[in-house]
């Protein structure tokens, strides 16, 4: 750890690395984190205000990496990951579906135990423009824990809700962020692998749905976010100003 230590139920405007840094070894119960994809193209459309547009032009630089520099990237943010969990304490980290693999098993050189893939699937994905393609419904997010996961928390939830495949609307969102994700699952996740008073982590928050979960269920977050303007989006959800409340029970 370097530098002054960092306060709990905070977004701080740092680099996911530097923060990261900053937290203390074995200290965090659970991690849930959406990073950059590094899928940013020219040639892959996503919906803007309703009109297609390149994800390029919509995301922006923030999801843009040399490919050697983001496996850099990641294998950092992983290691670290690693570090300040606590033993037993979870990893749920999404990455592009081509990347999954590839970087469990790079978690899993690093210490994690593999536990399980759970697949976000879209009841109404967007439409083939192009249509020399399937249509992409589904996003990947690892399940890993840092040693023996009976070490730590499993609240199983119920039999319906601890599957590991998960269907959402579209409708899910609450801000202007390109790429939030569905309260609903980021809750079960927070309600699954923590309890009352845990520290959650999010080193990417982007509009803060992780922060939001963990707050709900009474949970301590902290976090890190380089865009000024995602960074208000999550504070405005923080105190209530655009938050869609998800209807899961709280543990
Ligand atoms: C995929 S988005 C996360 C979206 C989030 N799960 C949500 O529900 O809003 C990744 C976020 O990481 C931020 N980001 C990119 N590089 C970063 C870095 N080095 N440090 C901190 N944040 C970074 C981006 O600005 C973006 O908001």
């Amino acid at each position: 750890m370097t530098g002054k230590p960092l306060l709990p139920n905070r977004i701080y405007r740092m680099d996911a690395i530097e923060g990261l840094k900053r937290i203390e070894d074995d200290s965090v119960d659970l991690i849930v984190t959406d990073p950059p994809y590094n899928i940013a193209s020219a040639d892959r459309t996503t919906m803007k205000n309703g009109k297609p547009l390149s994800t390029l032009k919509a995301w922006g630089h923030w999801d843009c990496f040399h490919p050697f520099d983001y496996d850099v990237f990641l294998m950092q943010v992983i290691s670290e990951c690693y570090r300040i969990l606590k033993p037993g304490g979870a990893l749920y980290m999404f990455t592009a579906r081509e990347q999954n693999g590839y970087f469990v098993r790079q978690a899993v050189a690093r210490g994690f135990t593999y536990r399980n893939q759970l697949a976000m699937v879209k009841k109404n994905p967007l439409p083939s423009f192009a249509k020399s393609n399937y249509r992409s419904a589904f996003e990947l997010c690892m399940y890993l824990t840092k040693g023996k996961p009976e070490l730590k928390t499993f609240n199983f939830v119920s039999q319906a809700e601890c599957k590991n495949v998960f269907h959402y609307a579209n409708s899910h969102r609450s801000t202007q962020h390109p790429t939030e994700k569905p309260l609903e699952f980021t809750k079960l996740l927070v309600q699954v692998s923590s309890n009352a008073g845990d520290l959650v982590v999010d080193p990417f928050m982007g509009s803060g749905t992780t922060a939001v979960a963990a707050q709900e269920l009474g949970r301590r977050y902290l976090g890190f976010e380089l865009e000024r303007d995602y960074l208000a989006m999550a504070r405005k959800r923080l105190k209530g100003g655009t938050r869609k409340t998800a209807s899961r029970r709280v543990a």
